[in-house]
């Protein structure tokens, strides 16, 4: 063998770099997973030098790098490096959530007269899908026209308790525009509930540098579904006036969190759904959090009735992620579009249920500008 052909093999060995339909779409091998199938990692890339990077495994965004107010870029996401932190397995990092984001009271619900239960996964009730939601799945991916990625999954019927084969797609798109655009589409052939969302944690300043009760949080709802002691909606739409939970005007995430509103104390902090103030279906501003030393802004637009505002309330340093960062107690924030937590056993809420001939069809945006 000589010289010329040893370093593309071993460039070919180390990283695996394949280039796939257009320059702005790369993929190499992110691991194994334990039954030895192969994780993919894309990279996209924009004409801003913006870079998003999603695994196959969960369909996980592992990294986002956005360039702060002096136009550097920071990755911006909590997770691993190595593919075999998202085994251990982290609180969801970046994850598609999935069959049904966040909570089911009971992990039961009642569905054309029939009684569906689900896997319990937290305490009582069920959790993001369950034991092995949609996070901990492999996706099938193909990259798609410009800078975007598709991800497919069968959701097999009777997973994770749930009726109906359920065929779902997601498509990231990474614009010019520094928006990073998730497209959830699914279908079903048997009546079923379904509520998709990303669980990206974010730290504006970024990853692992310190905490996000600086950041300021302007959230369009005038009202919020206050919990149980289990975190479970007890079915009142609540007015966030005059509570730690109002924040049409923008307010730093800490300036309240201390507070001792009883739900607070119960959330340990934010852990709850806002629902929008919304007009027509389109996509809506719903949030907006500004760091102020980098100058960085996150909005989040939906096309969804609602968004779960968590403050990384369970994070206790004991993860350490990328670049060996510690993820201490609210070193991040985490956005979840979404429709209102177990919908199935509240009527009154919007429906979460689609049933076969239907099509379900969400679209959130995270666009990045700086201040
Ligand atoms: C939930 C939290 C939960 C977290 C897991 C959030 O969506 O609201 O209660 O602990 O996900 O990472």
């Amino acid at each position: 063998m000589n010289a010329r052909n040893l370093i593309p093999l071993l460039a070919a060995s180390t990283i695996m770099t394949t280039n796939c339909s257009s320059n702005n779409v790369a993929s190499r091998e992110f691991g194994k997973t334990p039954s030895g199938e192969t994780v993919e990692l894309y990279t996209l890339k924009n004409a801003k030098g913006v870079e998003a990077a999603i695994s196959t495994y969960g369909g996980v965004v592992v990294s986002l790098k956005v360039p702060d107010r002096a136009g550097a870029l920071g990755d911006i996401v909590l997770g691993f490096d190595d593919f075999k932190g998202y085994l251990i397995p982290p609180p969801y990092f970046g994850a598609i959530v999935g069959r049904y984001g966040n909570r089911i009271a009971h992990a039961q619900f009642t569905l054309d007269g029939v009684d569906y239960k689900l896997a319990k996964n937290d305490g009582d009730n069920t959790l993001h899908g369950g034991k092995r939601g949609f996070d901990k799945v492999l996706w099938k991916a193909k990259p798609g026209p410009g800078q975007s990625l598709e991800l497919t999954y069968l959701s097999k019927d009777g997973e994770e308790g749930y009726p109906g084969n359920l065929s779902v797609t997601v498509v990231y798109t990474l614009t010019d525009d520094n928006e990073l655009k998730i497209d959830y589409t699914a279908t079903t052939d048997k009546d079923t509930v379904l509520n998709l969302t990303n669980h990206s944690y974010f730290n504006l300043a970024g990853q692992g540098e310190g905490d996000i009760l600086g950041h300021e949080l302007t959230l369009n709802a005038d009202r919020y579904t206050p919990v149980d002691k289990g975190l479970i909606p007890t079915g009142e739409l609540r007015s966030v006036e005059g509570t730690p939970f109002d924040f049409r005007q923008p307010h730093a995430i800490g300036e309240r969190i201390g507070s001792n509103d009883e739900q607070m104390v119960l959330g340990g902090g934010y852990d709850h759904n806002f629902v929008l103030n919304r007009s027509g279906d389109g996509l809506s501003l719903a949030a907006k959090v500004t760091a102020a030393k980098s100058g960085r802004v996150l909005e989040v637009l939906t096309t969804e009735p609602a968004i779960q505002f968590y403050t990384g309330n369970f994070l206790d340093g004991t993860i350490h992620g990328k670049g060996g960062k510690v993820y201490g107690l609210r070193s991040a924030f985490c956005l979840e579009t979404q429709h209102y937590p177990d919908s199935p056993n509240h009527p009154a809420f919007p429906s979460t249920e689609l049933k076969p001939g239907q099509t379900y069809h969400t679209t959130t945006v995270f666009r990045f500008s700086q201040s």
